[in-house]
């Protein structure tokens, strides 16, 4: 089995991050159980087969120890406005399957080629190509179909509005856009403010949905899901600059997936571009304007809090 690598560095552990680490593992468990139920071989209500090698493929690309960032942080800004967390697992399960069809596709041969991916070979190693390309586009419409699904919410405009906000975090404008800028950045010399914008969309529109999306979840006010939208937007940013710095500064045991890919493959990053010093300096620019955002909520955001302190401190 992996190990779930969500623990804070020995040593630099004091009671919050004990106390954020377990409200991590909690949600992760809880969406793993989730996943788990819903990825199998027995077709559901509808539905004539599901493919027993496309099923296992989606399971490698999914049950395989993924830190369950994004769904921790949906569950977790709905809970803030009251919403029982169990109550916001079908969203969150919604939006990891996104999350693990992003990856799933990144890793291809055609795009990052990479052979690791949270300590396990990638889908397109451990499977073939065409089948890991099926798999991601299952995850991706199987996000929809959960979203869409009254378990979501017994309000269809809300589900209505949650399946046309992940459709624009995910797309054109959203993270395959971002994506695609990615690549055709690997030939060019760019100016930081580009490569900011890679990582608003290929990264930062995802962790902004999750946010956003908990609170549309919970009947938050306009105002408070502005807020919300905000600080997903800034831990985003921090949360790919992390993983830049990280590509560069970290080892494959650590993050479960291979490093210096960045400058191997000749990808200017925002760290590349800025150097360490900066980078590092702007991640905590990006903490201070997270946890702006926040100041309405008071007491209520502890969490989100440290949420934010953990992207921009994380180790893997
Ligand atoms: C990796 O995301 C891809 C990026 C956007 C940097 P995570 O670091 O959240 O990966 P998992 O889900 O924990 O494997
Ligand atoms: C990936 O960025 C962002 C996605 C939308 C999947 P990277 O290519 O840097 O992510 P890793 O380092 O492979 O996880
Ligand atoms: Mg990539
Ligand atoms: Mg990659
Ligand atoms: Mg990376």
């Amino acid at each position: 089995m992996h190990t779930r690598r969500v623990e804070w560095r020995a040593g630099n552990v004091d009671d919050e991050k004990v106390m954020f680490q377990k409200r991590l593992s909690a949600c992760a468990a809880q969406i793993d159980a989730c996943l788990n139920n819903m990825l199998t071989e027995t077709p559901r209500d509808g539905e004539i087969a599901r493919p027993p090698r496309l099923i296992a493929a989606m399971r490698h690309g999914v049950l395989n120890g993924g830190k369950r960032l994004r769904p921790f942080l949906l569950v977790e800004t709905a809970a803030m406005f009251g919403m029982k967390r169990t109550a916001a697992l079908n969203a969150a399960a919604a939006l990891e399957c996104l999350h693990c069809y992003s990856l799933i596709h990144d890793d291809l041969p055609v795009m990052d080629n990479d052979d690791l991916r949270r300590g396990q070979p990638t889908v397109h190693r451990a499977f073939d190509e065409a089948t890991a390309i099926l798999a991601g586009d299952s995850l991706l419409t199987f996000a929809f179909e959960i979203l869409a699904s009254s378990g979501t919410h017994s309000d269809p405009a809300i589900r209505i509005e949650l399946v046309a906000m992940l459709a624009r975090a995910s797309g054109m404008a959203g993270m395959a856009g971002g994506q695609m800028l990615d690549l055709e950045n690997e030939a060019r010399t760019l100016q930081p403010e580009e490569a900011s914008l890679v990582q608003q969309m290929k990264t930062a529109a995802l962790i902004r949905f999750a946010c956003e999306a908990g609170a549309v979840l919970a009947g938050a006010s306009r105002r408070e899901r502005a807020a919300l939208a905000g600080y997903g937007e800034s831990i985003g940013k921090a949360f790919q600059l992390a993983d830049d710095i990280l590509d560069i500064t970290a080892s494959a045991e650590t993050l479960g997936k291979q490093t210096a890919k960045d400058s191997e493959r000749g990808k200017a990053t925002l760290v590349s571009i800025i150097g360490l010093k900066d980078a590092i300096a702007m991640k905590q620019d990006l903490l201070r304007d997270a946890r702006a955002q926040l100041a309405q909520f008071g007491e209520r955001a502890q969490l989100l809090h440290q949420a934010a302190y953990f992207i921009v401190h994380r180790d893997h």
